[in-house]
């Protein structure tokens, strides 16, 4: 098993893989129907302008297994997103999405309830990091996020935050063995339709420089 840098041709197989993954370590099937928006929502803004320091672990048979993805600078993320508004509505239009009407529910309560980030002065650089079940617990996410802060170091980039849930405990772990520290913690009920309760959100955040 390895790491290399991300590039866009990554798109479907990491795609692939933040869906398999994208409820608290599972399948996003239950509360995301539509695979293709999520991953134009989630994987493509990082492969794109938006995103850097991505970084694709994989077997040696070149089998992508995980990934960790981020941003150096949220609020570039942010307009690079909301500039890319009308090409997903586009998508939408022409059908792309199929299982579109019955994941508006979860968009809506994301927009109901949103994330509080940290400072992005101190914190610009945000990161996502996602592994298949098979491939936890190997050492994989170690590597995968010794590989992401030696590439923002490099840039220089101040922080590094991200946003988690009490639920995530192998994540937790990682990030606090990092030196990651947690900057808030709320409760929210975004995820109680598919959870059955509110879930401990955790914003935590390194400091690099
Ligand atoms: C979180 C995740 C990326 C960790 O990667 P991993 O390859 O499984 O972790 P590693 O084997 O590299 O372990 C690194 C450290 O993480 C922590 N850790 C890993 N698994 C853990 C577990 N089950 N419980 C508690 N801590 C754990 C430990 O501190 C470990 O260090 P140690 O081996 O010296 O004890 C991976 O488990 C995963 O993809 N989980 C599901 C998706 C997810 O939760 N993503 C994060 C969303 S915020």
């Amino acid at each position: 098993m390895h790491v290399r840098k991300v590039n866009p041709n990554d798109l479907e197989a990491l795609g692939q893989i933040a869906y398999q993954t994208g409820f608290f370590g599972a399948s996003a099937e239950r509360f995301f129907p539509s695979q293709n928006l999520f991953r134009d929502l989630w994987v493509e803004p990082y492969l794109e302008g938006a995103g850097c320091c991505g970084w694709i672990a994989q077997s040696e048979a070149g089998k992508p297994l995980g990934y960790i993805l981020g941003t150096c600078d949220l609020p570039s993320y942010q307009r690079w997103f909301v500039q890319h508004l009308p090409q997903l509505s586009l998508r939408a239009l022409r059908g792309n999405y199929s299982g579109l009407w019955p994941s508006l529910p979860y968009l809506l309560r994301m927009a109901r309830y949103p994330s509080h980030p940290a400072p992005t002065q101190l914190y610009p650089a945000q990161l996502h990091i996602n592994l298949l079940p098979e491939s936890r617990g190997l050492g994989l996410g170690k590597t995968l996020l010794e590989s992401y802060l030696e590439c923002l170091r490099r840039k220089n980039i101040p922080g590094v935050q991200l946003s988690t849930t009490r639920e995530n405990t192998a994540a937790i772990g990682l990030y606090q063995k990092f030196g990651f520290g947690v900057y808030s913690e709320y409760s929210s009920p975004l995820w109680r339709p598919w959870l059955g309760r509110d879930a401990t959100h955790v914003v935590m955040g390194l400091k690099l420089r």
